[in-house]
């Protein structure tokens, strides 16, 4: 039978005591909407006493979100308890979270306090707060740091004096979690009623293994966890409750828990952190970073294609992540490319993949990742040049503002040979289409020519797109390249090719598609 495990959500304390992270008052309700979404327990929803705007915005959270617990943070003094108490007064159910430092560092260089004085204040700050709210936390900070004898002694008390949560925080992200879990499995079985109240884990991430000692604390009986969204938080942040939440559901084999989170809202919530604290989620970010689900090399492609377990153990929708993301990039292999081409709607057979494939090669090694608009110039520059004809294979241009605009372009002509050619022009793109003319030995003229970037990026696919003239005829072309100049050599010849392929059919003959 698996166990509930208890998730509070400190994004709105612990997380906004991220440095550069400061939320306003009505993006705090929006988050705590979302958490109540996202189906957190438990919303520790600031530090009361630090300002009366910090109240007044608690105070909105109490009014507005009625399912969780919410929750302030208090040091174990009263004038933090009554700021506490005040902003939480109008809670469906109500905690107040008192803390206070025992490890020896704390206590002595922080406090200045004996073990003796850190127990009677522990003790006072439980019995005040619990008789303003509904439950109190008590939290011995630093409590990794802490002697066990005296964190059992602390413990002992601040049950007895009516604590309904014991939190061991690892404050400064210290513990491992063979030692964590260690220290919960101790507490748990050494601590008097300590197996009455709800054990609570709450890691900072300064050795990067918050969530594994989290996950620790819960193998060895923690029901609560606390966490952030985007582990968020101070110094290198908090564990991550997206993180937590899906190693226990996607190991429920390891981790026989539940907890009440919905995960199908974890993408917003992350989005809606990120956006609200200005602060990044990193690509790589487990669950949540834009490169979660996405598959870079060929052979992964392959894989998730076929299947898509076979390189992803959660699955994206799951999360509210979208689905599966094969990025095309240099790496990737014709089986990602035709799928692909194929989500667009583009048939390919196996006889136009060769040259497709090659262009998109070309355009990958050129700008790393594809994207759709890239995959549909390509598509309709192949549809255009499809016929066999003039092909530009080579291409070098010279211009600024002192040199003479000049383009060598080597040609290969339909019957196979390459003929080399140049020419100067008024500009890089006129030298080249003299160039082009002298090369095919077909004087075309340029009625339009436009050129556009078919991503915003300066890394761009440039489309050129241009309308030629030859006796009487027209013909438009297309042409795709990270290089403009090269899209508007690759343009030109297309067009060229159009207008050849309809003489060479005869002048009687309807006129070709694209050819008036
Ligand atoms: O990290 C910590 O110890 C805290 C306490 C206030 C619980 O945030
Ligand atoms: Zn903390």
């Amino acid at each position: 039978m698996s166990r509930r495990v208890y998730v509070f959500d400190t994004t709105l304390r612990d997380g906004e005591q991220s440095p550069g992270a400061s939320l306003n008052p009505r993006e705090k309700l929006e988050i705590a909407r979302q958490l109540d979404r996202l189906g957190v327990d438990i919303i520790e929803a600031g530090f009361p006493v630090s300002s009366p705007a910090e109240i007044d915005s608690i105070q909105a959270i109490c009014r507005e979100v009625r399912r969780p617990t919410i929750c302030g943070l208090a040091r174990v003094v009263e004038k933090d308890i009554d700021a506490a108490a005040k902003a939480l007064e109008g809670a469906q159910r109500s905690r107040i979270h008192v803390f206070i430092g025992t490890s020896p560092v704390h206590r002595e260089s922080k406090l200045k306090k004996s073990e003796a004085e850190v127990v009677a204040m522990a003790v006072h700050g439980v019995e005040y707060a619990k008789a303003r709210c509904h439950e109190v936390e008590f939290s011995a900070e630093d409590a990794t740091r802490t002697p066990r004898e005296f964190l059992k002694e602390v413990f002992t008390a601040a049950i007895a004096a009516g604590a309904t949560t014991i939190n061991v925080p690892d404050t400064v992200g210290y513990t491992c979690p063979t030692e964590y879990y260690d220290l919960i499995a101790w507490l748990i079985a050494n601590v008097p009623g300590m197996a009455n109240v709800h054990v609570s884990v709450h890691c900072h991430d300064d050795l990067g293994m918050a969530v594994a000692n989290s996950l620790a604390a819960v193998s060895a009986g923690a029901t609560q966890v606390e966490c952030t969204v985007n582990g968020i938080g101070e110094r290198a942040g908090n564990a991550s409750l997206e993180e937590i939440v899906m190693a226990m559901r996607t190991r429920s084999d390891l981790f026989p828990t539940e907890t009440g989170v919905a995960p199908g809202e974890i993408m917003r919530a992350s989005r809606m952190v990120s956006q609200f604290t200005g602060i990044v989620v990193q690509p790589n970010k487990a669950v949540v970073g834009s490169n979660a689900f996405a598959h870079e090399s060929g052979i992964h492609q392959d894989g998730v294609l076929k299947e898509r377990t076979t390189y992803e153990i959660m699955d994206p929708e799951a999360v509210g992540a979208g689905g599966t993301k094969i990025v095309l990039g240099p790496r990737s292999g014709r089986h990602a490319l035709r799928h692909r081409l194929g989500e667009l709607g583009y048939q390919v057979s196996d006889a136009d993949m060769g040259p497709i494939y090659e262009r998109f090669l070309a355009i990958a090694d050129a700008k790393k990742q594809v994207f759709d608009e890239d995959l549909v110039a390509i598509m309709e520059e192949h549809d255009v040049s499809s016929a066999p004809g003039f092909e530009v294979v080579g291409l070098q241009t010279i211009s600024g503002s002192r040199a003479i605009p000049t383009a060598t372009v080597e040609v290969r002509t339909p019957g196979g040979d390459t003929v080399r050619e140049s020419a100067a022009g008024s500009g890089p793109v006129e030298a080249v289409y003299a160039a082009i003319d002298r090369a095919t030995g077909l004087s075309c003229r340029l009625l339009e020519y436009r050129l556009r970037a078919v991503r915003e990026n300066r890394d761009a696919v440039g489309e050129a797109r241009v309308k030629v003239e030859h006796q009487g005829r027209t013909a438009v072309g297309l042409g795709a390249s990270t290089d403009v100049v090269e899209a508007s050599a690759r343009a030109y010849v297309s067009a060229v090719n159009r207008i050849r392929q309809v003489e060479a059919n005869g002048k009687d003959r309807p006129a070709a598609e694209g050819v008036s």
